[in-house]
């Protein structure tokens, strides 16, 4: 019997590139009925992933499919239990967003073995073979766009400088954390060079500026111990943070040091997600700047892709390279993220109907 597997191989090559998202799956004699779709997201503590999970729900019911949501809470080890039971459950397909990117290679060796299509959802799986598709946005894009605020609202262009600044990046077990800060480097480094921007911590390794499964407490510490240490005597002018909870975290920091008086304004703090809450520290003068991904249309993208599979039709992928994940190159549908500030949160976030007025009062 030819599995579902090897067709997958076959339409991954015919994978038609670029096609508008709306036109995906449609026209489709879409055969759902009494097929269930299993969504494993990393963890409920952020706001970001409620909204993913709610939004690929709503698409795959909307296409007739039943849907088994879990969220594996921050713990590589729950998320692998998680997918295990959901293999065991016979789902037809999955959609994972990976707490750690590593440690998925034997449940998806099972996912694999019963014949079960995996989508790589935000974050890229790495080391095996038995993922079928990636959907995230350009996430090196992200990165730029977060260096490219502080570059501006800085004067770097003009030649203003020195200031001082600090790196944030995120979790190292997320593929995704190298892309942003890679992204944001490659903008940062001439200033780096040219002493127009000045690191005082010294820490400006990847390795260094981590934070652990994105969690804004420990970026809190972390910048509570920078304050401490280099600027005693004097001030921090930006902060790069690649996520909006590290951003929080990293305010609290801040304010508990003075910052966010007359005397001494709060730095350019960068952000990611468009979480509320950052959302309104942005509104509220604080933290300065968010990079939007629309999630809703991401939903909408695993969405198709698991109906396009299901119905052996080619699921639209838009990005030139495959993404090589160490074990194969993984074809993959990118979207493009938007950056945020004060000045155009309204038009993009309000207007755009991802917010509501109210729900930013
Ligand atoms: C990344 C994701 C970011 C942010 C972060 C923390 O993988 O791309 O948008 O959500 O995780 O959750």
């Amino acid at each position: 019997m030819r599995t579902r597997r090897a067709a997958l191989a076959t339409i991954a090559g015919a994978a038609s590139l670029a096609l508008p998202l709306s036109a995906c799956g449609k026209n489709s004699e879409s055969s759902s009925k009494g097929r269930t779709i299993g969504i494993a997201m990393p963890t409920q503590a952020s706001e970001r992933w409620l909204t993913d999970g709610k939004s690929i729900v709503k698409d795959l019911q909307g296409k007739g499919y039943e849907t088994k949501l879990v969220y594996g809470e921050d713990d590589p080890k729950t998320q692998v239990s998680q997918i295990e039971d959901l293999v065991k459950q016979g789902v037809d397909a999955l959609i994972i967003a990976a707490i750690d990117n590593k440690s998925l290679n034997d449940v998806l060796k099972q996912a694999a073995d019963a014949d079960i299509p995996v989508i790589s959802y935000d974050r890229l799986i790495l080391g095996t073979k038995n993922v079928d598709y990636y959907v995230s946005f350009d996430n090196e894009q992200v990165g730029r766009l977060q260096a490219r605020y502080i570059v501006e609202k800085l004067g770097l262009e003009d030649g203003k400088g020195p200031f001082n600044i600090e790196l944030f990046a995120g979790s190292p077990d997320d593929n995704n954390t190298k892309y942003f800060f890679d992204g944001s480097m490659h903008l940062l480094q001439p200033y780096l060079d040219s002493k127009q921007l000045v690191v005082r911590s010294g820490q400006t390794a990847l390795k260094e500026v981590t934070t652990l499964r994105w969690d804004g407490p420990t970026a809190r510490k972390r910048m509570n111990s920078l304050l401490a240490k280099s600027y005693s005597s004097r001030t921090v002018d930006a902060v790069l943070s690649p996520y909006d909870g590290i951003s929080i975290g990293i305010l609290s920091a801040l304010k508990s040091y003075g910052y966010g008086s007359a005397g001494k304004p709060l730095p350019i703090i960068t952000g990611q997600d468009a979480e509320l809450a950052s959302v309104k520290s942005i509104i509220a003068g604080q933290q300065s700047q968010t990079v939007y991904k629309d999630l809703r249309q991401l939903g909408e993208v695993a969405a198709n892709m698991v109906d396009d599979i299901l119905n052996n039709r080619p699921p639209r992928v838009n990005s030139r390279r495959a993404y090589n994940n160490g074990a194969k190159p993984v074809p993959a549908y990118l979207l493009q993220p938007t950056s945020v500030d004060k000045a155009n949160y309204n038009y993009v976030l309000v207007l755009g109907g991802y917010y509501t007025a109210a729900e930013l009062k």
